[in-house]
């Protein structure tokens, strides 16, 4: 059975288009492309429809991953059509907990929760901040991916 994965932070324009180039590299490299569907958005609609911030594609293009999702916003059908929602900030999190219809029982979690060093709760908003934060945000992401990915081939097998 095909999973369907969707990640999500605010404005869809910095962390969650990068998680989803992040995990569908890591997807690709492991022959899993037909396997499993991935796609991102934000709580918010601010962004809509715009490419993803140019300082977090440069970054992630420097380190091999090519984010060229165009932002949406997070609606009610996401919760029955994914099987992963996963939360890049812990009030995306408590946002997509509350918004989950109550028929519905997909996977809803922080991708710090598949990251093994406890000193990252969340993976910080870069927007406002410089450079780094934009590396963290690939760091955090490239742990966190792998392992989600993981994760979810012990349900694949
Ligand atoms: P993101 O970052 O949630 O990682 O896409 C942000 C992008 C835009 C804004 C905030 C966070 N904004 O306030 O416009």
């Amino acid at each position: 059975m095909r999973k369907r994965v969707l990640f999500v932070c605010l404005g869809n324009i910095c962390r969650s288009p990068a998680a989803e180039a992040v995990f569908r590299h890591a997807v690709e490299q492991r022959g899993l492309a037909g396997q499993i569907e991935i796609d991102s958005c934000g709580t918010g609609g601010w962004h809509a429809g715009e490419k993803a911030d140019s300082r977090m594609r440069k970054a992630a293009q420097k380190r091999g991953f090519e984010v060229d999702s165009i932002a949406r916003q997070l609606i009610r059908d996401d919760f029955s059509d994914f099987n992963y929602i996963i939360a890049m900030g812990k009030d995306n999190l408590l946002y997509c907990r509350n918004m989950c219809p109550r028929n519905v029982t997909p996977h809803i979690a922080i991708i710090t929760d598949y990251i093994s060093s406890n000193e990252h709760k969340e993976v910080p908003d870069p927007y406002y901040g410089g450079h780094k934060g934009f590396e963290l945000v690939l760091d955090l992401l490239e742990e966190g991916c792998s392992n989600l990915l993981d994760s979810i081939c012990q349900e694949l097998s």
